[in-house]
């Protein structure tokens, strides 16, 4: 059985996650999104609220489990029996971290692979500190989060009415 972790903050999941997960369940057995819960770390959506969300979004993923975890990835995946993490890279900034995060989980757990999948060029500009600032402005997040969490996340940060800014930029803000 061939189990691989796909760590993350998921401070909200967005569609560049869940794209990574889809195509990560393809290269493993089982494959656990691992949420990371760091009381130094704050956090804008709870931890059971993360899990809610990402779990509604791969409900239909074969193979998918959501945890929580804190402390070192590595001991989380010695625990678990991970053959390899797995991570998305959006461009070269992504590369320079992620390999140094590589490196230094293979010499806390020798042996442990980080598999680097390349986000899809539509998705890879998608972060969730983007999301977070478009939806405090009142901007539509739809096209960048999973359908089932919108609402949700929508709510959380922007409570007056809706911009109509889809599209482009309104007259008066140009
Ligand atoms: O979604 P993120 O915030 O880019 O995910 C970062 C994450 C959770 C993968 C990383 O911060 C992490 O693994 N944290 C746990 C502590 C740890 O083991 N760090 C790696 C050794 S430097």
């Amino acid at each position: 059985m061939r189990i691989a972790i796909f760590p993350g903050s998921f401070d909200p999941i967005t569609l560049g996650h869940v794209d990574l997960i889809r195509r990560g369940t393809a290269l493993c057995d089982q494959l656990i999104v691992a949420v990371l819960v760091n009381p130094d770390k704050r956090a804008y959506f709870t931890q059971e609220e993360r899990i809610r969300m990402i779990s509604q979004a791969v409900r239909d993923v074969p193979g998918v489990t959501v945890e929580a975890f804190s402390g070192l990835l590595a001991e989380f995946a010695d625990m678990r029996g991970a053959s390899f993490i797995l991570r998305g890279i959006r461009g070269q900034m992504d590369l320079i971290y992620e390999t140094d995060m590589a490196w230094a989980n293979e010499q806390l757990l020798s042996g442990l692979e980080t598999v680097f999948l390349p986000a899809r060029p539509e998705l890879a500009p998608i972060s969730s500190s983007m999301v977070r600032q478009i939806a405090a402005f009142g901007g539509d997040i739809s096209p960048f989060v999973p359908a089932s969490a919108v609402d949700e996340i929508t709510h959380r940060f922007y409570n007056g009415e809706r911009k109509a800014i889809k599209g482009g930029i309104p007259d008066a803000e140009k």
